[in-house]
């Protein structure tokens, strides 16, 4: 689908998602503005370019550095007040995992001390497949729950609490991407 908004023109790609919160600040709720990503199916060889290349859409060794626009979240930043929430836009660094179980205690610890901020199972493939192809990517996630560090919690991830936080967030998150969508300008970087 990514390759396919190429084709039509598409120059920017934003990616949303629902995550867990490593970074003991946030809260439920939060929203964190993906300053980065840690692919951890790739350590393990999943990886959206494996295979041969396709050279019409970019090059074999795509650099992945600046994956997540920086004028577009500092764009969002700006445009965060107009939403009008008490708590600060988050900023941080995305992991994958591929799911579909939720996190043991000790996989949490490892990734807060790997630095992401935030877990979930998507949107890192489409933003590699994006980046390959020269779009311009900007994305959030939702902090849909605090992941479980310790081991005398009761607390357990669930599939429910994450749609209640996504049906709690939506107004917002609405609100959110369309003031964004009327603050960026067009992308000069795809051709
Ligand atoms: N872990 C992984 N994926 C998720 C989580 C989580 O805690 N919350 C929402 N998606």
């Amino acid at each position: 689908p990514v390759r396919v908004f190429r084709l039509l023109e598409v120059d920017t790609l934003v990616v949303t998602n629902a995550a867990g919160g490593l970074n003991p600040k946030f809260e439920v709720g939060d929203i964190m503005l993906i300053r980065d990503h840690i692919n951890m199916p790739g350590f393990s060889g999943q990886n959206p370019l494996i295979g041969p290349n396709e050279d019409r859409f970019g090059v074999r060794f795509p650099p992945m550095s600046d994956a997540y626009d920086r004028d577009l979240r500092k764009i969002a930043h700006k445009t965060w007040k107009q939403v009008g929430e008490k708590r600060e836009l988050q900023e941080g660094t995305y992991v994958m995992l591929a799911g579909p179980n939720f996190e043991t205690v000790a996989e949490s610890r490892l990734l807060q001390k790997l630095g992401a901020d935030a877990v979930g199972m998507s949107t890192v493939p489409e933003v590699i497949v994006a980046r390959h192809c020269g779009l311009r990517v900007f994305g959030f996630s939702l902090i849909t729950n605090k992941v479980v560090m310790n081991y005398e919690s009761l607390e357990k991830a669930n599939h429910e609490e994450v749609l209640a936080a996504g049906k709690q967030a939506a107004q917002k998150l609405e609100q959110f991407v369309s003031i964004l969508m009327s603050c960026i300008p067009p992308s000069h970087t795809a051709s």
